[in-house]
């Protein structure tokens, strides 16, 4: 019954053979794992309530030659079919073997409780086990679904403020590595660690909302279009407020540029009233720009960028979280950004008129 179901099986791109193996393998599974459970003396019928829990590991033994039969037999095909270019089947089932090894126990133990049930309610008991277990699936495959669009939501976002300003290309990406980095390293919650790295990914969004003229300015600012920068963690804020999932993330988009000794902005917080997101941002944010090309200097050299963190510890940044950036940095590494991110010419750049808007734009053109 179990082959003939599984030939009869739902998923579309199932071709003919496809189908035909399956039943043919599932059928001997089941024949294997029945004969095992008759060997170890199991009672053939509805298990009644004084069986239990003896059956059970008689159930798991049968379970166990079940899974066994399978995969043996799925190997084996997957092997003489190897030259037939199925090899990313093969590469995605060596990835996920032992889940699929443990998934298929679960299953098997809702067998077990199907049977149970079946001396209670009949064959009502396939609807009451498997019913929340259908509701479960999907409702895993709803919120992975979620998750994508979440992703390409920053994806889009992040996008747009790079298109803004040449210099940050990947900036993003790195400050949400680099957060997350120290944020494992000071043992916070993984839900912590995923919001602190969607935060590390926008932080500058609210660049979306300063001039680009004043983005890609080399020279000295004027009063005004500092103002205009410092206005940039209150706009990205605004920006994203209303994405629901972002919750403890917007903290650290706010105050990624407030300091420790409270000289920082948009609102001169000092030591603890920083909330703890935007002190690990304004770490990982400040060593990923100092071993960045920008428009005015050449990048530093990690090792540089950690004595610069470690000057700036106590007056701008959270000494424990340079310490826990360090740590991490030693153990993990750090990619730096492609050079192919900088102008060719540095000569080009400096060289121009500090105050013509315009000669960023052509850095970007000539490469
Ligand atoms: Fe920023």
């Amino acid at each position: 019954m179990v082959g003939v179901i599984s030939v009869l099986s739902l998923r579309r791109h199932l071709m003919l053979g496809e189908r035909l193996f399956n039943g043919a393998m599932y059928a001997l599974s089941g024949y294997a794992a029945g004969h095992a459970y008759l060997a170890l003396r199991g009672h053939v019928g509805k298990p009644m309530p004084a069986e239990f829990p003896a059956i059970i590991w008689t159930f798991a033994a049968a379970a166990v030659v079940h899974v066994a039969t399978n995969h043996g037999l799925l190997w084996g095909a997957l092997r003489l079919n190897r030259k037939e270019g199925r090899l990313r089947d093969r590469r995605r089932m060596e990835s996920g073997l032992p889940l699929l090894l443990a998934s298929d126990l679960g299953y098997a133990v809702l067998g077990l409780l199907i049977a149970a049930l079946w001396t209670v309610t009949g064959a009502f008991a396939a609807v009451l086990v498997l019913v929340p277990l259908f509701v479960a699936r999907w409702a895993m495959g709803q919120f992975a679904e979620q998750q994508r669009a979440y992703s390409a939501t920053m994806e889009a976002l992040c996008q747009a403020v790079e298109t803004k300003d040449f210099y940050t290309r990947g900036h993003s990406e790195r400050v949400s590595r680099g957060s997350g980095m120290i944020a494992r390293e000071v043992g916070m919650r993984p839900d912590r660690v995923d919001a602190i790295r969607y935060a590390g990914m926008l932080h500058d969004v609210g660049k979306l909302g300063v001039p680009t003229k004043v983005l890609q300015k080399t020279g000295a600012l004027s009063e005004e279009e500092y103002a205009a920068i410092q206005l940039h963690p209150m706009r990205g804020l605004e920006i994203v407020r209303e994405i629901g999932f972002l919750d403890e993330a917007l903290t650290g988009i706010m105050h990624h540029h407030e300091r420790i000794d409270g000289k920082g902005y948009p609102m001169g917080l000092a030591a603890d009233e920083i909330p703890e997101f935007a002190r690990v941002i304004a770490v990982a944010d400040a060593f990923d720009s100092m071993t960045s090309n920008r428009s005015y200097r050449q990048a530093r050299g990690v090792d540089e960028a950690v004595r610069e963190l470690r000057n700036g510890s106590g007056s701008q940044f959270d000494p424990a979280l340079v310490d826990a950036f360090i740590s991490a940095l030693q153990r993990e590494g750090w990619k730096l950004p492609e050079p192919a991110a900088a102008p060719l010419d540095h000569q080009t750049v400096t060289a121009q008129d500090h105050d013509d808007p315009t000669a960023p734009l052509r850095v970007v053109e000539s490469l």
